[in-house]
Order: C-alpha cells, then structure tokens, then sequence
C-alpha cells in the first residue's frame, strides 16, 4: 500500500515534456528535444536513458545511457546540451549526422530524486536530391545534323524522383527521355535521365534538365550547352577572310596612292611647262600632245 503510494507521488512531482513528431533531414544535425519538469525545486537527474525501439525483429537500440555520472554514448547521438550536467533539467538529444536508418520511434527516460518520467518521439527521415550533372556523348567537336545524346543525373534523394527535360524556348521534351531509378547502398536513390536530341542543330544548343521529388516539388535544376565543332569553325574562317583581305587590301591601297600621288606630280609639271612652252613658243601643239600622252599613261 505505501509503495504503490510513493510511486505515484514520485510521478506526480515529474513531467517529461517532448515534442512528438521530428522530421530530420539526411546528413544534418537534428536535435530531439525533451525537458524534464519538476513541480518542485533542486531536482536531480540520477539516470538518462534515450532508446530507438525497435521496429518488427530488429532489438532496441540504447544510443544515450547516463546512470549516476556514468555516460555510455553511441557514436553519432549524444546530450544536446554541451556541458549537460545532473542538474540541466534539458536532456535533448542530438544526432550529428542523421541517416535514412535513424527514422523510427524513440522513447526517453529519465529518473530524478523526486521521480521518473518518459516520453516517445516518431522521427522520419527526408533527403534532398543535388544539383543534377549533366555531360554529352559525343562531348564535344559535335557536327550538324548528328544525333547527340545528353545525360541529367542526381542523386540524394529518399524516394525515386523525376526528371524533366526542355530546350532553351521551353519546349518539353521529358516524353522523349528515358529516366533510370536506383537505390544505393546508404538508402538513397539515384536518378539518370538520357535524352538522344535527333539530327542536333546548332540553333538548338541549350537543354536544361529539372529534378523533383515524388510530390512534384523541384529539388535542383541544370543547363547544358551542346558544343558543336562547325559553328567554331565557322567563327574562324571568318576571322580569317578578314585579316586576308586587310593584308591584301594595305598594300594595294599604299601603292594606288603612290601611284596617284605620282600622276599628279606629273600632271602640274607638265601643266607648268606646257604653258611655259606656250607662252615661249609658237607651237600651241607640242602642249596638246604631252596631255595624250599623260591621257594615255
Ligand atoms: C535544449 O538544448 C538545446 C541545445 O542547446 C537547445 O537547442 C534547446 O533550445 C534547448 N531547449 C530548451 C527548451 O531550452
Ligand atoms: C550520367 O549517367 C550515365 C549513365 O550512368 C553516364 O554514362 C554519364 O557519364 C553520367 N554523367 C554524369 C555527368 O555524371
Ligand atoms: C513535361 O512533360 C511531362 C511528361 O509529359 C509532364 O508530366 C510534365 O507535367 C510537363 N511539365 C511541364 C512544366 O509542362
Ligand atoms: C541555357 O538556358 C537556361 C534556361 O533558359 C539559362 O538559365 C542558361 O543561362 C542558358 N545557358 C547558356 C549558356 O546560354
């Protein structure tokens, strides 16, 4: 009769207070957070215990343990509370690197001088796929006309994703790509989309390619850039026709001034003695046929 008294006094002087539901995200830190409220003053805390319970077959996993000063930690979880002591009524737990295996149930215990309390928490486990690559076969010198085939890849996410594809005027090609889902070995899927663009041209030489999750929400996003051989080609024996030609084009425009230059010198001193020999001479002739044969030169 006075034990089952004391235990419920001893409970009634203790509450564990925990948020029910967390949802972490694949390689991030996440705290499970629980506070111990004691309706009296100066508690002390004599034993932590944080357990995951175990799912169908598998055991209950103890990943935190503090039994009168002792700690037994499991790697990855330890006490949020960097210096947490008996007295730190906050026994959140932290996982430093959450993995797709650590989604499950788990329950929180903690005993005090005054009583015991515990609480359960359910976590689930969400990742994100990455900014997809992309790369080309062929990769690059791509003729006109030839078929190319682009690969969008990603990977990182906790559940087969999508991938849609469409050319730099927004067209959308997804239904002409062709997209393979992997799982891996950490859980996490992998994604590879190919998309063969037929008879490539290079009016039509930027793809960009979208990852989404299975609820339809885009989780990263690339662009690609054919690389085709002729356009370069092009570009330089352009370049090239013009530095021909102004190498053609300086001499012949030196020697044409030259040679203007030089008939005009030609013409006023011929002019000049013309007139001369007009004037000295009787012979208005002689004038007329230095100016045909400057004519004629
Ligand atoms: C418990 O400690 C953690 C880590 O320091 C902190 O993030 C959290 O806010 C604390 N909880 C409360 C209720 O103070
Ligand atoms: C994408 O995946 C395909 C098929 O596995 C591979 O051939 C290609 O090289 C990958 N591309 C990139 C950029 O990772
Ligand atoms: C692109 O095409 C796919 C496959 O037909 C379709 O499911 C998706 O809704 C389209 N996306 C947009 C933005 O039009
Ligand atoms: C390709 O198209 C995308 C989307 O329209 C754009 O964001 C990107 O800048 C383009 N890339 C190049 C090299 O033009």
């Amino acid at each position: 009769m006075y034990i089952f008294f004391s235990v419920i006094l001893l409970t009634a002087f203790v509450k564990l207070e925990c948020k029910t539901e967390y949802h972490g995200v694949y390689g991030q830190q996440l705290i499970l957070g629980c506070i111990v409220k004691p309706v009296v003053v100066d508690v002390t805390i004599i034993t932590v215990t944080w357990k995951r319970m175990g799912a169908a077959a598998k055991a209950d996993a103890n990943l935190l343990e503090y039994h009168k000063e002792k700690r037994e930690l499991t790697p990855g979880f330890t006490f949020a509370e960097p210096s947490w002591n008996k007295k730190n009524m906050n026994v959140s737990l932290l996982l430093t690197n959450t993995k797709m295996a650590d989604k499950g149930e788990y329950e929180c215990m903690v005993t005090t001088d005054v009583g015991i309390a515990t609480a359960t928490i359910s976590l689930s486990v969400t990742a994100k796929y990455k900014t997809p690559t992309m790369s080309s076969i062929p990769e690059t010198n791509i003729k006109e006309n030839t078929d190319v085939t682009i690969f969008c890849n990603s990977t990182g996410g906790h559940q087969t994703g999508l991938i849609w594809w469409f050319d730099e005027f927004g067209t959308n090609w997804t239904r002409s790509a062709e997209l393979v889902a992997k799982e891996m070995d950490n859980g996490l899927f992998s994604l590879s989309s190919k998309f063969i663009v037929l008879k490539a041209t290079s009016s039509y030489t930027n793809y960009t390619c979208k990852v989404l999750n299975v609820n339809g929400a885009e989780e990263g996003m690339a662009s690609f850039v054919i690389q085709f051989a002729s356009r370069d080609l092009g570009i330089k024996s352009d370049h090239l026709d013009i530095v021909s030609t102004t190498k053609w084009l300086t001499p012949v425009a030196v020697i044409g001034s030259l040679i203007i230059g030089l008939l005009a010198a030609l013409l006023f001193f011929k002019r000049r003695s013309a007139q001369r020999a007009r004037r000295q001479s009787t012979f208005p002739l002689m004038s007329m046929s230095f100016n045909i044969q400057y004519m004629s030169f």
